[in-house]
């Protein structure tokens, strides 16, 4: 299919504003989800389903059938984040445009244009002797509920022979990865109610201390340092510093625990955020007003071993515990997810190495990722591999004004992917 002609399939694509947590936007979630139906029929699924939801329906796509060959899952997602602040896009988030190479849009990057790409890659080859599944959600950027779900009540949904899911970038130009742990996430309100609400504040502060140390008793229990031999290889990976404080964080200065590197932090170690602070009186104009309330937004990320459920019971605690006694303080968690952990011995995480050398002259390397995708154990509970991958770049500003994709990691994911799918199906049932 020619690349203009794939343009313009993307872009109709991201045109739609499928923003999940917006009740606004569900007849534009549903129309993403038509769009994603749409398109698995024409790669010749015979069964495609909506399943689990009015709103923002899990779409699922089997077929044709091919008689003895390996079974593929596709996982992907076709909802969005917000996109404010609108006044910081240089073009209008849900009107794509293509600059010096790159398309700009919501979903560019996450995950439309690589859902896009797993797709196109099917039809580019003459069709390999694979049986595609496909979940493709559209509830991932809040915490996925209907996919939990469904696969909780129709367990052999993810039964496979390998899971793929491309919703994660290389670590760098030119270098592809296979993803070995997602962070788990803990999202919850804390409410303050008092006769002086500057007890949020300090509340907040001694949860999380100046020097980035998170003072909730347990938290830090069950987590293990990478072994040396991954620290190794963390250390070869083209990731300086510097150059991430300057290009990417553009800020003054990294924080966080001192002690460890910038990779273990963002990849190993848990965290503890404020997302926004409600309360009080905000208006224009001055007030003098002491407010009962106040309420914080904030979330945790977890690493292998923590559990969600633990977690939630050890901030819960500490929020008791840390509170004076004549406040009020309570919790309300609102999703949550336990961190992933993938061991890449099975055959299938070769195929995909050897597609990505074969197209790009470098093959995958192993890393880890500070992000979630809360769905990603539920996958793997039917006991087959899930290769984390992607074709984004660190720097495709997911969540953020002016997320891009750049064009030659779609047409290149393209030709990896259709690689992939040829090797899998030669290889037989992995
Ligand atoms: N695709 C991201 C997750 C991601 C990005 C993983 C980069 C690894 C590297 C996904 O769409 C996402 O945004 N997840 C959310 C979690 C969700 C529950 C809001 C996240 O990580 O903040
Ligand atoms: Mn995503
Ligand atoms: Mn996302």
């Amino acid at each position: 299919m020619n690349r203009d002609q794939l343009l313009n399939e993307l872009s109709a694509f991201l045109r739609i504003p499928s923003v999940s947590t917006l009740p606004a936007h569900n007849q534009d979630c549903r129309a993403a989800a038509e769009w994603v139906a749409q398109e698995l029929r024409r790669l010749g699924c015979h069964d495609v389903q909506f399943l689990g939801s009015e709103t923002h329906p899990v779409v699922w796509g089997a077929g044709p059938e091919v008689a003895g060959a390996p079974t593929l899952l596709i996982y992907g997602h076709y909802d969005v984040q917000p996109p404010d602040p609108l006044a910081e896009w240089t073009t209008p988030p849900f009107e794509p445009t293509v600059r010096d190479g790159r398309l700009y849009a919501r979903g560019a990057a996450d995950d439309k244009g690589q859902v896009f790409c797993l797709l196109k890659a099917i039809a580019a080859s003459p069709r390999p002797p694979v049986n595609f599944r496909f979940l493709i959600e559209g509830e991932e950027e809040y915490g996925s509920k209907v996919l939990f779900d469904l696969v909780a009540r129709e367990p052999q949904r993810v039964q496979a022979d390998a899971i793929l899911v491309a919703d994660m970038s290389y670590v760098a130009p030119g270098w592809p990865a296979v993803y070995t742990t997602l962070r788990g996430l803990a999202y919850a309100e804390i409410t303050v109610r008092t006769s002086k609400t500057e007890e949020l504040a300090r509340l907040l502060t001694r949860i999380k201390g100046e020097d980035g140390k998170i003072n909730i008793p347990g938290l830090y229990g069950p987590v293990r340092r990478p072994s040396k031999t991954e620290l190794a290889a963390w250390k070869r990976l083209p990731f300086k510093e510097k150059d991430f404080l300057n290009k990417r964080v553009q800020g003054k200065g990294l924080v966080g625990l001192k002690k460890y590197s910038v990779l273990e932090r963002l990849w190993a170690l848990p965290t503890f955020e404020i997302h926004g602070i409600l309360g009080g009186f905000t208006g224009e104009g001055a007030k003098t007003v002491i407010p009962a309330e106040a309420t914080a937004k904030v979330s945790m990320r977890l690493v292998p071993n923590q559990k969600l459920k633990t977690v939630e019971r050890q901030l819960e605690a500490a929020v008791k515990r840390f509170a004076p006694k004549y406040v009020s303080a309570s919790v309300r968690f609102l999703h949550g997810a336990d961190p992933a952990q993938i061991k890449l011995n099975d055959p299938s995480f070769k195929l995909l190495d050897q597609a990505f050398k074969q197209v790009l002259g470098r093959g995958t390397v192993p890393a880890r990722a500070g992000g979630s995708i809360p769905v990603v154990p539920a996958l793997a509970s039917g006991g087959a591999p899930v290769i984390l991958t992607g074709i984004g770049l660190p720097d495709d500003r997911l969540h953020a004004p002016n997320e891009k994709l750049e064009l030659k990691q779609l047409w290149d994911g393209i030709e990896v992917f259709r690689t992939f799918y040829e090797l899998l199906g030669e290889s037989g049932r992995v």
